[in-house]
This record gives structure tokens, C-alpha cells and sequence, in this order.
């Protein structure tokens, strides 16, 4: 099924996939080392690596089976790039993919993520034959977690040590959102109190 959805639009972000021009954005929010406490990889040594990696975002998105996509997290006031949200490994079989998120350092507890969330599971089960949402989140990540939960997941079990990060290995707490489940969440437009 092609949906070919460029943008989603809430009232104050824009979600959109990136280019180049978002470099400036992309560095600032990616150059905080507190951003990857829980997730893989760190601040890249320069400029260069960044234009890099976001190469790889700009020139992937041709390759991607939708609804597999990253998006770029736009500020509408501001016309400014504060973060990713990420739909990735969907599985027609089972009817299922993964979602990731990630707002700059400075923009946080504004209800970015919940925001650009909130419009991206709903635009998801609307126009795709989903069944299962699914986000992996590392153990210690309270703030990912509290937004999880706060978007109905369900903390479903834990995969004991199955990162290694700086020397340490972490749990992955497992968290799931059926559709089922979706249907009776407020912020799902469709749904009848
Ligand atoms: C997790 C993350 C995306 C949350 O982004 P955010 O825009 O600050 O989150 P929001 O402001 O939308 O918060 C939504 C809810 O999440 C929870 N939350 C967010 N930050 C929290 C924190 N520091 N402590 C506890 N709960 C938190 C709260 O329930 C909050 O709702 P509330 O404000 O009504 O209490 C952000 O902390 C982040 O980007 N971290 C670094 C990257 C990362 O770890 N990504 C996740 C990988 S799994």
C-alpha cells in the first residue's frame, strides 16, 4: 500500500523528512553528549560527519518500504529542526513496526515528543494495516519511559543486558501499543467518549 505522506502537521510542529539545509539544526541537537545517554553512538568528531549522517537520512528515503521513515521534528515558530521521530523494521507479516524519538537537550519537557508522537501513531494505524506499535527503550531512560506510558504502551517485559554501553550492559524494557488499545486513547481523532 502507498500512502506518500510528506507532512504531518500538528498545532505547533511540522514532521517532514530532512535535508540538507537542516544541517545547522541536525549538529546542534546531535552535538549534545547528553542525547545519547540512552542510545547508541555520540556526538561525531565534525561537521563533516555530520553532513554525513544526515546524507544518509536524506538519501535513504527512497530505499524505505513505508511506512518505514524518519522524520524531522520542525518547530513551526521557528522554522528549526529539535528533533527525529522514527518509524523503523516494519514487518507486513506480522503487521508491525517500531517507533523511536528523540528531541534536542534544549527543547525538552515542552511536550515535543508527545506531540509529533501523538500525530505519527495516529497517522500510522489510520492509513496502515498495523496491528502493533512496538519501542525499545533502555534501562534508566525514565523520561522515554514516562512518555511511553503516557501514550498508552504497555510495558510487556525486559531483555536482560542487551545493550553494552560505555563498559556497562543494559536491560531493554520492551513496549507495546495494539491497535486495540489505541482505539479507546483520547487522542486517537477517532475516538468516541
Ligand atoms: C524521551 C524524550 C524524547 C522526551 O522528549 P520531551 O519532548 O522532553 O518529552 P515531552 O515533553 O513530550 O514529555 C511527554 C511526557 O514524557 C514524560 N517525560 C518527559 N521527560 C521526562 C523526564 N525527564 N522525567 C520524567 N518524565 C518525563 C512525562 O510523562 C511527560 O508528560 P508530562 O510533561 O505531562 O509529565 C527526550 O527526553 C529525549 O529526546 N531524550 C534523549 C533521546 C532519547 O533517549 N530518546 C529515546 C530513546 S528510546
Amino acid at each position: 500500500m502507498k500512502i506518500k505522506i510528506d507532512n504531518i502537521e500538528t498545532e505547533r510542529l511540522l514532521l517532514r523528512k530532512y535535508v540538507m539545509d537542516d544541517l545547522d539544526d541536525y549538529v546542534e541537537y546531535r552535538s549534545n553528549s547528553k542525547y545519547y545517554e540512552f542510545l547508541p553512538g555520540e556526538p561525531k568528531k565534525n561537521n563533516d560527519e555530520y553532513k554525513k549522517s544526515l546524507e544518509k537520512f536524506v538519501k535513504g528515503y527512497n530505499k524505505r518500504k513505508e511506512p518505514e521513515m524518519t522524520w524531522a521534528i520542525v518547530l513551526k515558530q521557528e522554522n528549526k529542526v529539535v528533533g527525529s521521530i522514527s518509524v523503523e523494521k516494519f514487518n507486513e507479516q506480522h503487521k508491525l513496526c517500531e517507533i523511536g524519538w528523540g528531541v534536542s537537550v534544549n527543547y525538552h519537557r515542552k511536550g515535543i515528543a508527545y506531540e509529533a508522537a501523538v500525530a505519527l501513531i495516529n497517522h500510522l494505524f489510520t492509513n496502515y494495516d498495523l496491528n502493533r506499535i512496538q519501542a525499545f527503550i533502555w534501562q534508566g531512560n525514565k523520561a522515554s519511559e514516562a512518555l511511553a506510558i503516557k501514550l498508552g504502551f504497555t510495558h510487556e517485559g525486559t531483555n536482560r543486558q542487551a545493550r553494552l554501553k560505555n563498559g556497562k550492559f543494559l536491560d531493554i524494557l520492551n513496549f507495546g501499543l495494539l491497535r486495540n488499545e489505541w482505539k479507546n486513547l483520547k487522542y486517537n481523532k477517532h475516538y468516541i467518549s
